[in-house]
């Protein structure tokens, strides 16, 4: 079997890995929210005012830096004030993106905030830009942060909160080329300068404005945005991009039964980040080549059929060790584009789409994605260092290479991520560190069939294992089995 080597160089440092790179997005859909995180303050299942306690555990477990509300396409058709004050008064909606269901609006502001205290990390809002005002989303800002004597902090604190919340986080409308307004990139761009302008920063909060993006490889769309916005209106331009495994959104293909070759499709298209990632992030270096305004992938992961009987406006889809190739490929590229990649949301975090963690009723389930992200949190906040692959292809005939790997180093300490995505081969890897004195290694591992998975009666089929690996000298080797991701942590 042909070596990969892996090389290390711990002085060349690229850029700090934004925490953010692993955040998590948690939308009004489905069963994302309500019966999921939010089950009411009367509900027998454990909460701390309505908020699932395992979730908000499990989520702190993880580290999760960073959550996104309340859409994706919800977000543009919500109006905040329905969504404050006493519970049994508050407005209902019809959620016409997701089902048609009825939303109580009991989930708002205050429980959104109080979710991000709970779980330690920083709230993102998805403003409404594409059927709200101006006036409203200016409002919203001033309610949520302002410490000044006016109708919305007065409306605030007769809701319950004395002190304003401090907020970073602030996307201006959700895929308005698309759900959120059908618009053309110039004319969004020009909303964006509008409503941009009335959200101010009130008693020393101070504002990271969002721009949306573009949809996956519209790299006119980016163009238009750079041209037009610099980075006194936004400081970050998001990118939303699905892994479909066929390509077809009528027919994506099943979340666990597929073919091995699907399987490589669905990473072959998964790979596709990174293209995009280069070429948006070449756009962005003409015009703002001190990297001022930060690329923010708030929307990624797998996208398949949902599951057999399941609404299908809810997008509930099981996960297998496939998404967990998925997971770590992608946070892979994250980390290795840090220095114009600053924040990434998987696509969602509970019960919807590339979940962290499934429910059902009092159960929860931890999907091989979630030990994902558990295996590379201490990649938060390290700086990413050189890590070179002599790759091999999974197959003669493909373009897929087995390994995906990133560096980070971080008080002291090398974190080294690598994934092997082939179904049925063992990657032999000698890693070379350079720059960086090895005493001592200690590595984990999520590995298992691709199809294997997590479901309620066996909740623990796919979890983190300790793993063995050889240190000697300036050489660190593993023998990575197929289907798995490995983090080693080298002090
Ligand atoms: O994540 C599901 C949906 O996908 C979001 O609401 C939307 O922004 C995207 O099209």
């Amino acid at each position: 079997m042909k070596k990969i080597t892996l090389h290390i160089n711990a002085l060349d440092k690229k850029a700090r890995i934004n925490p953010e790179i692993y955040g998590h997005f948690t939308e009004h859909l489905g069963r994302c929210i309500y019966n999921g995180i939010y089950v009411g303050e009367n509900s027998s299942i454990p909460n701390v005012r309505g908020i699932r306690t395992d979730i908000v555990e499990a989520m702190k477990n993880i580290k999760v830096p960073v959550l996104r509300w309340p859409g994706g396409c919800f977000a543009d058709e919500y109006h905040w004030k329905d969504g404050i004050g006493e519970k049994s008064q508050r407005k209902k909606m019809v959620n016409t993106n997701w089902g048609g269901v009825t939303e109580d609006n009991s989930f708002g502001t205050h429980e959104f905030f109080d979710l991000c205290e709970q779980v330690g990390c920083e709230p993102y809002l998805a403003g409404n830009l594409g059927s709200g005002t101006i006036h409203e989303l200016a409002e919203w800002i001033e309610y949520i942060t302002s410490d000044n004597n006016s109708p919305m902090t007065d409306l605030r604190k007769k809701n319950g909160k004395q002190k304003p919340w401090k907020l970073k986080y602030l996307g201006i409308g959700n895929e308005n080329w698309g759900c959120g307004g059908s618009m053309r990139p110039e004319y969004y761009a020009d909303e964006y300068r509008r409503y941009q302008t009335f959200c101010r920063n009130f008693s020393g909060n101070e504002l990271f404005k969002i721009a949306c993006g573009p949809n996956s490889d519209d790299y006119y769309w980016t163009e238009v945005m750079m041209k037009k916005l610099n980075h006194w209106h936004t400081r970050g331009i998001s990118l939303h991009y699905y892994t479909i495994p066929t390509g077809d959104w009528n027919k994506k293909g099943s979340a666990r039964d597929f073919t091995v070759p699907e399987y490589y499709t669905t990473i072959s298209k998964t790979l596709f980040m990174e293209e995009l990632i280069t070429r948006h992030g070449e756009i962005m270096n003409r015009y703002d080549p001190q990297h001022k305004i930060g690329l923010i992938v708030d929307e990624w992961g797998g996208w398949y059929d949902v599951e057999e009987g399941t609404n299908p406006g809810f997008l509930y889809q099981q996960n297998t060790m496939r998404d967990a190739i998925i997971a770590a490929f992608n946070l892979n590229i994250f980390n290795r584009h840090c220095d114009r990649v600053i924040m990434a949301n998987l696509a969602q975090a509970v019960n919807v789409l590339q979940a962290l963690i499934l429910t059902e009723g009092e159960k929860m389930v931890l999907t091989p994605t979630y030990h994902v992200f558990d295996l590379y949190k201490s990649h938060q906040g390290g700086e990413a260092v050189y890590c070179h692959i002599d790759n091999r292809k999974v197959g003669e005939g493909t373009d897929i290479p087995m390994i995906s790997a990133s560096a980070s180093v971080k008080d002291g300490k090398l974190t080294v991520t690598i994934a092997n995505c082939s179904v049925s081969e063992e990657a032999d890897v000698d890693m070379s560190v350079f720059g960086f004195e090895a005493k001592s290694a200690e590595a984990r591992i999520v590995m298992g069939e691709c199809h294997a998975l997590n479901d309620f009666d066996s909740p623990n089929t796919v979890s983190p294992k300790m793993f063995e690996t050889a240190l000697s000298g300036d050489r660190l080797s593993a023998v990575v089995p197929p289907c798995s991701v490995v983090s080693v942590i080298v002090s």
